[in-house]
């Protein structure tokens, strides 16, 4: 849609606008059609081979995104959750052992902390970046602290410095939950490879994202490489002989392959994506919201695209008036849920004011700029302020 389709549109009464298709803030399906034909190749490559798990495409993903990430190992697991979770057995942490994380993430982090044995412990966030308070971590070490799960929520990184000296001071692990940030760099450096882990989640909406389930975790650590692989497969250390309990959590041979292709790919649907967060910026900057952006020199790879909204709500709704359905990121915090709530009592002020003022606007490589002027023009609307610069 040009700019003047867009214009024409918006003098339209709206009963006599046409119908738009849907915007969702994410749609993997779109990006199959992207690389069919790569995908389709590579799919075939795996059908017509002889092994189906932990075969030659997993070898050399892994090879190829901790090359990538900047680390020397990868661990192919079956989805993000198991990242974490193995990352913190294999790193020794279980029963007894706290480990700090936040509360404004997915389920799936927290989940992860059970899943190891361990109690998750919450510290607030900062009200900027959405990252960990390094003074809301520092309050929450006790003598059990075993680790701090840093998430790298969005696509932006956590401020890492005060937490790498914190983990230093009190002899901590630091692991990297980048399921939401593959790519985003911290001091020159991508995520992941930071920390003593990265854990990474390949679910299909993703930035790197598998056609079903899929993990890895990342370490510069050959023996943490080594517990990481027996304890994704029943803890053997060669066939049939396990030397510690294990669990089955591999990455298949179908999901490598085509995390491969879209892997060579990566880079080019990130630079997207912020060229997208670049015209949202400029379509939506002189209205009353906070909009995400590139903090202190760290680079952002827009997983969403969340703007901050005091009227949040009534946005959302006229949005959805659009066929536009913004998404929530998320909207409740981990603390107050029923699982957690009682077992893990916790005041987490930032966390629980924000959660009613974020707003995931449509975020995906494949989005047009008309697309994304559509978002931006219903936006202003709501504000009612007519657009003036983005489409042109
Ligand atoms: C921040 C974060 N951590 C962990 C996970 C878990 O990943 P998965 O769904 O692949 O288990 C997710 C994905 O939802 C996530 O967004």
């Amino acid at each position: 849609m040009t700019t003047s389709d867009l214009k024409q549109l918006r003098s339209q009464p709206v009963d006599q606008q046409p119908v738009q298709q849907p915007l969702y803030f994410a749609k993997p399906a779109a990006q199959y059609v992207a690389y069919k034909a790569e995908i389709d190749e590579a799919i075939q490559r795996v059908l017509n081979g002889q092994v189906y798990i932990l075969g030659p495409e997993v070898k050399a993903f892994e090879a190829e995104f901790a090359t990538w990430c900047g680390a020397t190992h990868g661990v192919g697991v079956a989805n993000g959750t198991d990242a974490i979770h193995l990352a913190l057995r294999a790193l020794g942490i279980g029963a007894g052992d706290e480990v700090i994380t936040t509360a404004h993430t997915a389920v799936a982090t927290v989940a992860a902390i059970e899943m190891a044995g361990a109690t998750p412990v919450f510290a607030d966030i900062e009200y900027d970046r959405f990252g960990l308070d390094p003074a809301g971590v520092d309050r929450a070490i006790t003598p059990k602290t075993k680790a701090i799960v840093a998430v790298h929520i969005y696509g932006h990184p956590v401020d890492l410095g005060p937490l790498i000296e914190l983990a230093e001071t009190h002899g901590l692990h630091l692991v990297e939950d980048c399921a939401q940030a593959h790519g985003a760099t911290w001091n020159g450096r991508k995520v992941g490879s930071i920390g003593v882990v990265g854990c990474f989640s390949l679910y299909p909406t993703k930035n790197l994202g598998a056609i079903g389930d899929g993990g890895i975790v990342v370490t510069s650590d050959p023996a943490i490489a080594d517990r990481l692989r027996q304890l994704r497969q029943y803890g053997w250390v060669r066939p049939q002989h396990a030397e510690v309990p294990g669990w089955n959590s591999r990455l298949d041979e179908l999901q490598a392959a085509i995390l491969r292709v879209k892997l060579s790919h990566l880079d080019e649907m990130t630079a997207r994506r912020r060229e997208i967060a670049a015209r949202y910026t400029a379509g939506l900057r002189d209205l009353p919201l906070v909009l995400p952006g590139d903090v202190d020199g760290a680079t952002h790879v827009y997983h969403l695209f969340v703007i901050r909204s005091a009227e949040r709500e009534a946005l959302r709704a006229h949005l959805a008036t659009r066929s536009i359905h913004a998404g929530l990121h998320y909207a409740e915090p981990v603390h107050v849920q029923p699982a957690y709530v009682e077992r893990f009592p916790a005041s987490l002020p930032v966390t629980e004011r924000i959660v009613h003022e974020i707003l995931s606007l449509p975020m995906y490589p494949e989005l047009s700029d008309a697309d994304v002027d559509r978002v931006i023009d219903a936006v202003r609307s709501f504000h009612r302020i007519p657009m003036a610069i983005a489409a042109e």
